[in-house]
């Protein structure tokens, strides 16, 4: 079937594989439309640089929500945005930190500088050493694992769980809960082209019914009574009461309700997106000939290879923004109210940008310009987090051990690999990868 006609959002092909459809996307340009959508794609490096750095006209109201809901008003002139200050309420999950926008995005940002402070960073790099050197020994015992359930999703949970100070006693309840819940982006989330009004009708009486099941409203409580309590007591020295009393630059104090937001909004922010990274870097690692011995020799590449791994396959294959104002783009006129589409994934293997994108190269030059974390206001606030965690649980299981290995029933012969890719539109990486181990 023509590019032209496959759908991003439901084409199985696409959700397993989305390199080869943005290649021939590409072909038409780093800007144009998707075929059966209301949608622009960029799959340019510099066309999504320049939107990136763009947040005066590029709104992220529709960040979370995605690109597929249609706007609560219908777009009238070429300025949008005081339609958008009048209707954001009903764009859902726009109170996130990075839906927001301008002002309102600056203070909540400011917010994370009371978590991730220089000091606390460090202790966390403690607490993150010695889990991964825990979790590396045990699988390393056992001679084998599936690295995403036994080692990628239990690990960064656990460190997001430390960084935002939840009492050690509550973090295997919290494990279980985001163990349970479906992933970002799946396959039902998406309409069939042309229902998407109906579609998110439904959608939201769905959502309406079942938020009370949801991770997200079970760790909002939970976040609740940890910093009413904290609020309600004398500063004492952990994380939560340093949260629960931080302020904006302006000296004021932010509402319970969005100290809440901003923590549980961390937790689905750097859960997912640093797991999928383990995985996918594995999976380099595993089938890259001598790659391991070389990382292993000089455990200083380790930080090269994952961005490396990070240029070639992020775990956040695209972002959206919603155009506030009339723009030319990559050689087309965007209007006020258009919704596009950055799929950064396909920016970084750009080859107007990257020499031989799809080679896999340790020390590619101007490697750390990849598109992965985003860029410009909303560039992800975790990254120094996510970089070190990584590194830390690499360092370990290369450490302590002589050889990792594909295990060939579940994957294939070399030259001849089978993956389970996860079939979502947001996401890249893998629903398991089993290896096995001979220990150092
Ligand atoms: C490999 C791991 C990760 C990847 C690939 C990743 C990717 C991204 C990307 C692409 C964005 C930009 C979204 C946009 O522009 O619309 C973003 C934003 C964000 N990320 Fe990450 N992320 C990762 C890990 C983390 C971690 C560990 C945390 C924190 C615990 C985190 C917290 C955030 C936050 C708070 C934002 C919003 C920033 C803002 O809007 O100002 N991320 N991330």
């Amino acid at each position: 079937m023509n590019a032209i006609e496959r759908d991003y959002y439901t084409d199985m092909s696409v959700l397993l594989d989305p390199y080869g459809w943005f290649e021939e996307m590409r072909a038409k340009g780093p800007v144009c439309r998707m075929a059966n959508r209301d949608l622009w794609l960029v799959t340019g490096f510099e066309a999504a640089v320049e939107i990136l750095n763009n947040a005066n006209d590029w709104s992220n109201a529709i960040s979370v929500s995605g690109p597929l809901l249609p706007l609560p008003f219908a777009v009238e002139g070429d300025d949008i945005t005081d339609l958008l200050v009048e209707h954001r309420p009903e764009i859902p999950m726009s109170d996130l930190l990075v839906a927001k926008d301008g002002a309102s995005h600056a203070q909540s940002r400011s917010l994370i500088a009371a978590l991730f402070t220089p000091s606390r960073l460090r202790e966390n790099q403690t607490y993150v050493t010695e889990l991964a050197d825990k979790m590396a020994r045990a699988v390393v015992a056992n001679r084998s694992c599936e690295l995403i359930s036994e080692i990628a999703s239990p690990f960064v949970t656990y460190v997001v769980s430390d960084i935002l100070g939840v009492p050690e006693e509550d973090r295997d309840e919290f494990r279980k809960i985001i163990d349970a819940a479906p992933p970002p982006g799946s396959m039902e989330a998406a309409p069939p082209p042309g229902k998407e009004i109906e579609w998110a009708a439904k959608s939201a009486e769905l959502q309406a019914e079942s938020s009370s099941n949801s991770p997200l409203v079970f760790m909002a409580q939970f976040f609740y009574l940890y910093i009413a309590e904290r609020r309600a007591t004398q500063r004492q020295d952990d994380v939560l009461s340093e949260f629960a009393h931080a302020s904006f630059p302006d000296g004021t104090q932010p509402d319970i309700p969005e100290l809440i937001r901003l923590a549980t909004f961390l937790f689905g922010a750097g859960q997912d997106t640093s797991a999928k990274l383990i995985g996918n870097a594995m999976r380099y690692l595993v089938d890259i000939p001598g790659m391991q011995t070389q990382l292993r020799e000089n455990p200083a590449l380790i930080p090269d290879f994952l961005e490396e791994v990070l240029r070639l396959e992020g775990s956040t294959k695209a972002v959206k923004r919603l155009a506030k104002r009339p723009m030319m783009v990559g050689g087309h006129q965007i209007a006020a109210g258009d919704k596009v589409v950055i799929a950064i994934s396909a920016a970084n293997r750009d080859p107007r940008r990257w020499e031989d994108p799809l080679e896999f190269r340790l020390k590619r030059p101007g490697i750390k310009q990849h598109l992965a974390f985003g860029r410009g206001a909303h560039t992800c606030a975790g990254a120094p987090l996510a970089r070190y965690e990584v590194r830390i649980m690499f360092e370990k299981l290369l450490e302590h051990t002589r050889n990792i290995w594909l295990v060939e029933e579940a994957h294939g012969p070399a030259g001849e690999r089978r993956w389970d890719w996860e079939a979502t539109f947001s996401m890249r990486g893998l629903n398991n990868l089993y290896v096995g181990f001979d220990p150092a």
